[in-house]
C-alpha cells in the first residue's frame, strides 16, 4: 500500500496541476480500500468473484509467494487477509499487486469480478494478451499495466468500459492497431500506450475525446497522417500533452491541432512528417514545449511562433526549413531551449538569439550566419535577406527572393573578380605611379585622402565619389578618417545592432579591422535618388561634437541605400541607463553631461542647420567612451517619402517621446524636439524608461502627479538621492533640472522653451560639466571641433 502510494505520487509529480484532481481520484480510491481493509463490512465474498480471483491467481506465476494469503474457502478474501484485494458489500473493486515479480498471464475469468475498478499490475513481468473480457468491468476506472510483456493486441471491447479514466499499457510488447472504439470512453482522462510496437493510424476518435488530457503514444510504429479534426467537435477540450513522437507518420502538420488551446506539451519529432508548420500554431497560447525535431518538414518558421510567449523548450532540428528565423522569436522572454540545427535555414540569427544559444542550437544550416564569431554575417548577401516589414510581401515570394539573391551574389562575386582582373591588367599594362595595382583600386580613396586637403578641396560638395561602377552601385565619402571602397563595404563583416522604422542597423567590420555603424534603409521608403542624394549630402555636411557624424552613404545598383556613420562603443543611452548590471550606479555628473551634450547637438541642429530631429529618444542617442553623448538619426526624415516619416511618428509615440501636438499635426517642428529632450531629461533624472507607463500615466504625467502631492524627491532615481545624501550633489541641482524638464514638456508648444535658453538654463545649473565639457558651446568653434571628433574616433 505505502509503496503504491509513493510510485503513484512520484509518478505525478512530473506531472502538473491539472493531474492533481487525478492523483485526488487515486487518493480516494486508496483511502477507501484502506477503510474496508481495517473495517471490513463483513460481507463475504461473492462466489463469482472468489471464482475470478482463483483463475486470476492460477494464470499468474507467483515465484516470490506474493500470493500465499490467497488460500483456503475464502471467507477472508474480502476481509484485507488477502494481498492486494479490496471489496465493497462482497464484491471486488481493486487488484493492486505492482512489482511483485508476478509472470504468467491475465485469465479471461477476471470477466467475473463486475465491480472492479481498479487493475493495478504494473512493473512485472505478465505476458499473454489483454483479456478480451475486459468488456464486462462496466466499472472500470483505472487499468495500470505498463512495464509488463502484454502482447496481442488491444481488445476493442474496452469500448464498453464506459467510466474508464486512465488506460496506461505503455512499455509491453502490443502490435496490432489502437481500436477505434476508444471513441467510446468519453471519461477518459489518461491514455498511455506509449512504448509499444502498435502500427496502423492514430484514430481520428481520439481527437475529439472531451475529457482526455495526457495522451501518449510515442514510441511505437504507428503510421499514416496525423488525423485533422482535433477538438472541431468540442470547445471545452482539455489535451495538455500529446506525444505521438518516434513512429513512422507522414503527412503535414494538421492546422486543427490549434484548436487544442489547453495544450503545453507537443512532441511529434522522429516521425516522417512533412509539408510547412501551419502558421496557426501561434494560437496556441499556453504551449511550452514544441518539438518537431527529425521530420522533413519545410518551408518557413512561421511568424506566428513568436505569439506562443508562455513558450519555453523549442526544437526544430533536423527538418528541411528554409527562410530566416523570424526575428518574433526574440519576444519569447522564457524560450530557454533553441534548437533549429540541421535544417536549410539562411540569414543573420538575431543578436539576442546567438547571445541566449551557443552555436550547437544553429549549426548545420550553411546559410545561417552571425551566430558566433566564427559565422559572421557578410554585409552583402544579409541585407537583402532582411525582410522588409513595411512592404506588404507574400510568404510565396520570399523563396523567389533568395534565388534571386544568390544570382545576384554570385554576380557580384563575379563581377568584383573582373574588376580584381581589370585592375590586375591595368597594374601590368601602366607600370607607372607610385601607387597603383589592385592596392589602389581597394585604397584608392585612402590615397586621395593621404594626399591632403588637396583632394577635398578639389571636389565641389566637399565628398569624394568613388562609384564602383561594375556593380552599378555608388559610394559616396563625406569627410572623415575612414576610407574604404564600396567593395569593402559589401565586404565587410556585419553584425545586426538594431531595427527601426527606417531600416536595420549593423556593426560593420572592414577588412582593415575598423569599425563603422551601417543604417541600411528599408527598402521603397526613400525619397527619389535625385532628391534623396540632394539630402544625403547635406546631412553629410553636418559636423559637430554632440552629432553623429555621417561618414558616406552608398546606392547600389538596386536603390538599396546604406548610410555610413561612426561606430560608437558604448551604445545608446537606453541601454546605458536601463540594461546596465547591478552596482554599476551612473552618477549625476555623468547623467546631466549628457543632458547638456545631447541639448548642444539639437541646438546646432535648430540654430545652425535650421533642421529638427523629429524622432529624439534615448535609443538614438549614443555615448562614446567618456559618456559624451552624440544624438543619431536627425534629419532621417528628410531622406524618407511622407509616408514613410507618418509611419515613423506613430512609432515615436508609441515609445513616449512624441509631443502630443504631433498626432494633430503630423510634421515635427523644434518645439516637439524640445518635448522630446524634455522626456529624456526627466528618463536621465528618474531612471525610468518612458516606454513603462506607471498607471496608465506617461512619464511627463507620472513626474507631473508626484510633483503635484508635493512628494518631489520620490521622483528621483534612488541613485541620485543617495549621490544628494553623499554631499555630491546638491538638491537644487536636481529640482532645478526636474523643473526645467518639466517646462520643456509643457502641453502648449509656446510655454516650452526654446533650446538656446534650454542649454544656457543646464549650464547655469552645473557649471563644473560645462569647463570639464569636451566642445565649446558656440557653434562657429564647433565645426572645427568636428574634425577632432572624427579624429578621435579613429584612434579608439
Ligand atoms: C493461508 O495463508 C495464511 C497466510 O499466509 C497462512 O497463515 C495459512 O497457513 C495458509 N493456509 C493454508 C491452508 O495454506
Ligand atoms: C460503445 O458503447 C456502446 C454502449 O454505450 C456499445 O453498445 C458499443 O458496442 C460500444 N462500441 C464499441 C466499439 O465498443
Ligand atoms: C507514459 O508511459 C511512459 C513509459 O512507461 C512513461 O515514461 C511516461 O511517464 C508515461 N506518461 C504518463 C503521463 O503516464
Ligand atoms: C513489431 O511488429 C511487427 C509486425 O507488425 C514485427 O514485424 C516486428 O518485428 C515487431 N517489432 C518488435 C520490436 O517487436
Ligand atoms: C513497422 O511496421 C512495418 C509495417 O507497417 C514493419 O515492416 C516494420 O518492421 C515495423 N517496424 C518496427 C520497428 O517494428
Ligand atoms: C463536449 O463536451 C461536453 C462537456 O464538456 C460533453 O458533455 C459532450 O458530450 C462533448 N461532445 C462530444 C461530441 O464529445
Ligand atoms: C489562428 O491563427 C490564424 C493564423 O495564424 C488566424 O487567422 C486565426 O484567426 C486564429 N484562430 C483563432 C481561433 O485564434
Ligand atoms: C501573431 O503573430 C502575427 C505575426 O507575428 C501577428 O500579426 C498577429 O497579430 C499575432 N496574433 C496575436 C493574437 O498575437
Ligand atoms: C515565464 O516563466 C515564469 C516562471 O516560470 C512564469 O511565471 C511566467 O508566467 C512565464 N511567462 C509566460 C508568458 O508564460
Ligand atoms: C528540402 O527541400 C528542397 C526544396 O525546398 C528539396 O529540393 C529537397 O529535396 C528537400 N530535402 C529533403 C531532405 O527533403
Ligand atoms: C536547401 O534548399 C535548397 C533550395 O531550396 C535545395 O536545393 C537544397 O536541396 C536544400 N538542401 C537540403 C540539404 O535539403
Ligand atoms: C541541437 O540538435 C542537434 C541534433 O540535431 C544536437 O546535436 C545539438 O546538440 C542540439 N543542440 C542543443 C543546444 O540542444
Amino acid at each position: 500500500m505505502l509503496i503504491n502510494h509513493h510510485q503513484f505520487r512520484n509518478k505525478l509529480v512530473s506531472m502538473n496541476k491539472s493531474s492533481r484532481c487525478f492523483f485526488l481520484f487515486l487518493t480516494f480510491l486508496l483511502h477507501l480500500t484502506t477503510v474496508s481493509s481495517q473495517a471490513w463490512d463483513g460481507v463475504v465474498i461473492t462466489q463469482a468473484d472468489f471464482q475470478g480471483l482463483q483463475a486470476f491467481k492460477q494464470g499468474l506465476v507467483d515465484p516470490f509467494n506474493y500470493l500465499q494469503s490467497w488460500n483456503g474457502t475464502g471467507l477472508d478474501a474480502c476481509s484485507g487477509a488477502w494481498t492486494g484485494i479490496k471489496c465493497v458489500l462482497g464484491k471486488v473493486i481493486a487488484i493492486q499487486l505492482p512489482w511483485k515479480g508476478l509472470g504468467g498471464h491475465i485469465s479471461e475469468k477476471v470477466g467475473q469480478l463486475t465491480a472492479l475498478r481498479k487493475l493495478s499490475l504494473h512493473d512485472n513481468l505478465i505476458g499473454g494478451q489483454i483479456p478480451q473480457s475486459i468488456s464486462f468491468l462496466r466499472d472500470l476506472r483505472g487499468v495500470y499495466l505498463f512495464n509488463n510483456r502484454f502482447s496481442g493486441s488491444i481488445p476493442a471491447s474496452i469500448g464498453n468500459c464506459l467510466l474508464l479514466q486512465t488506460l496506461d499499457l505503455s512499455n509491453n510488447l502490443l502490435t496490432g492497431s489502437i481500436p477505434t472504439s476508444f471513441s467510446n470512453n468519453t471519461k477518459l482522462y489518461r491514455l498511455n500506450l506509449s512504448y509499444n510496437n502498435l502500427s496502423g493510424e492514430v484514430p481520428a476518435g481520439l481527437t475529439n475525446l472531451p475529457s482526455l488530457t495526457y495522451l501518449f503514444l510515442s514510441n511505437n510504429n504507428l503510421s499514416g497522417s496525423i488525423p485533422d479534426s482535433w477538438g472541431e467537435t468540442n470547445k471545452s477540450y482539455q489535451l495538455n500533452t500529446l506525444y505521438l513522437d518516434h513512429n513512422s507518420l507522414s503527412g503535414s502538420i494538421p492546422a486543427s491541432i490549434s484548436n487544442l488551446h489547453s495544450l503545453e506539451q507537443l512532441s511529434l519529432n522522429n516521425n516522417q512528417l512533412i509539408g510547412i508548420i501551419p502558421s496557426e500554431i501561434g494560437n496556441l497560447s499556453r504551449l511550452q514545449t514544441l518539438d518537431l525535431s527529425k521530420n522533413f518538414i519545410n518551408g518557413d518558421i512561421p511568424e506566428t511562433i513568436g505569439n506562443i510567449s508562455s513558450l519555453f523548450q523549442l526544437d526544430l532540428s533536423g527538418n528541411n526549413l528554409t527562410g530566416e528565423i523570424p526575428l518574433s522569436i526574440d519576444n519569447l522572454a522564457n524560450l530557454t531551449s533553441f534548437n533549429v540545427s540541421n535544417n536549410n535555414l539562411s540569414g543573420p540569427v538575431s543578436p539576442l538569439l546567438s547571445r541566449k544559444f551557443n552555436s550547437s542550437s544553429f549549426a548545420g544550416n550553411l546559410q545561417l550566419c552571425g551566430y558566433s564569431a566564427s559565422v559572421p554575417c557578410p554585409l552583402a548577401p544579409s541585407p537583402s535577406v532582411i525582410p522588409s516589414p513595411s512592404t506588404p510581401s507574400q510568404p510565396a515570394t520570399r523563396k523567389l527572393n533568395t534565388k534571386e539573391l544568390i544570382l545576384t551574389i554570385v554576380g557580384i562575386s563575379f563581377l568584383f573578380l573582373l574588376l580584381l582582373f581589370c585592375a590586375l591588367i591595368s597594374f601590368l599594362f601602366r607600370k607607372s605611379g607610385d601607387k597603383t595595382g589592385t592596392d589602389s583600386v581597394k585604397k584608392g580613396t585612402a590615397a586621395a585622402k593621404s594626399t591632403g586637403k588637396g583632394g577635398k578641396a578639389s571636389s565641389a560638395a566637399g565628398s569624394d565619389v568613388t562609384s564602383s561602377g561594375d556593380t552599378g552601385g555608388k559610394l559616396v565619402h563625406f569627410d572623415g578618417p575612414l576610407a574604404f571602397t564600396a567593395d569593402d563595404l559589401l565586404c565587410a563583416t556585419a553584425e545586426i545592432m538594431g531595427k527601426s522604422t527606417y531600416g536595420t542597423v549593423y556593426k560593420a567590420t572592414l577588412e582593415d579591422g575598423s569599425q563603422v555603424a551601417v543604417k541600411r534603409l528599408r527598402e521603397k521608403i526613400a525619397k527619389n535618388q535625385k532628391e534623396f542624394e540632394t539630402e544625403v549630402n547635406a546631412l553629410g555636411k553636418l559636423r559637430h561634437p554632440n552629432l553623429l557624424a555621417l561618414r558616406a552613404y552608398y546606392v547600389g545598383p538596386k536603390g538599396e541605400k546604406l548610410l555610413v556613420f561612426d561606430y560608437m562603443p558604448k551604445g545608446s543611452l537606453a541601454s546605458f541607463l536601463h540594461a546596465r548590471a547591478p552596482d554599476t550606479p551612473i552618477d549625476w555628473p555623468t547623467r546631466m553631461k549628457i543632458a547638456i551634450c545631447v541639448a548642444r547637438g539639437l541646438l546646432h541642429l535648430h540654430a545652425e542647420a535650421s533642421m529638427v530631429h523629429g524622432n529624439l529618444t534615448s535609443a538614438n542617442i549614443l555615448l562614446d567612451d567618456k559618456s559624451n553623448a552624440k544624438v543619431s538619426d536627425y534629419g532621417l526624415s528628410r531622406l524618407m517619402s511622407a509616408t514613410a516619416n507618418t509611419n515613423m511618428i506613430a512609432t515615436a509615440g508609441a515609445l513616449g517621446y512624441r509631443a502630443p501636438e504631433l498626432s494633430k499635426l503630423k510634421k515635427a517642428n523644434p518645439k516637439t524636439d524640445v518635448y522630446s529632450l524634455g522626456v529624456v531629461i526627466l528618463e536621465l533624472l528618474t531612471g525610468k524608461s518612458p516606454s513603462d507607463t506607471t498607471n496608465g500615466l506617461d512619464l511627463p504625467q507620472w513626474v507631473a502627479s508626484v510633483v503635484e502631492e508635493e512628494w518631489t524627491n520620490e521622483v528621483f532615481d534612488l541613485e541620485l538621492m543617495k549621490d544628494a545624501a553623499a554631499g555630491s550633489t546638491t538638491g537644487d541641482e536636481l529640482v532645478n533640472t526636474l523643473k526645467l524638464a518639466l517646462h520643456c514638456v509643457d502641453p502648449s508648444p509656446a510655454a516650452r522653451p526654446d533650446m538656446q535658453q534650454i542649454l544656457k538654463q543646464l549650464e547655469e545649473i552645473k557649471p563644473e560639466v560645462v569647463e570639464s565639457g569636451e566642445g565649446p558651446s558656440s557653434a562657429g568653434e564647433a565645426e572645427a571641433a568636428g574634425d577632432a571628433g572624427g579624429s578621435e574616433g579613429k584612434t579608439e
